[in-house]
């Protein structure tokens, strides 16, 4: 439909290609793949379109978040480690201007002093963490909810 602003861009940052094989304390043991197919289906009823990209290359993540504004109407965003320090990525996002949530598997605000610290976090409308995969759902919310998205309740 013409006009409908619905397409979610899920960013996926360093490391998190790793999932399934990292401490699933932390991140659970879904993979990235088996990861997307729940957020595609979670974004579906929601009435968003998911995309997704993810890449261990701080300057690729930087360059997809420079194309956002063509290819995506919002950004989930799960930047990794970089979430802590990643100037370069933070003034992407800022360039990029389109709405965005923040999303962490773990939950980084009761982790190491150094996880409690995010670089994004004033420019995100949202921020999820330590929800696991189900935070995903959570940020999808946000975001349908920022985009006006969602289907009205049946009458
Ligand atoms: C993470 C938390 C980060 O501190 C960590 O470096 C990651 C994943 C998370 O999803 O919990 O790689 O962003």
């Amino acid at each position: 439909m013409i006009g409908v602003r619905n397409r979610v861009e899920v960013l996926h940052g360093v490391n998190l290609d790793m999932l399934g094989k990292r401490d699933p304390e932390h991140y659970g043991t879904l993979t990235l793949i088996e990861l997307e197919v729940r957020v595609r289906h979670w974004a579906r009823e929601l009435g968003l379109e998911a995309s997704f990209f993810s890449t261990n290359s701080e300057g690729a993540y930087v360059e997809r978040l420079h194309q956002a504004p063509e290819v995506a109407d919002a950004v989930l965003l799960n930047p990794g480690a970089w979430t802590h320090y990643s100037y370069a990525i933070r003034d992407a996002l800022e360039i990029a201007g389109t709405p965005a949530v923040e999303v962490h598997l773990s939950g980084v605000d009761s982790r190491e002093e150094w996880r409690r610290h995010s670089v994004i976090s004033d420019l995100v409308l949202g921020r999820v963490q330590g929800k696991g995969v189900d935070g995903y759902r959570e940020a999808l919310e946000l975001i349908a909810a920022e985009l006006g998205t969602e289907e009205p309740p049946a009458a």
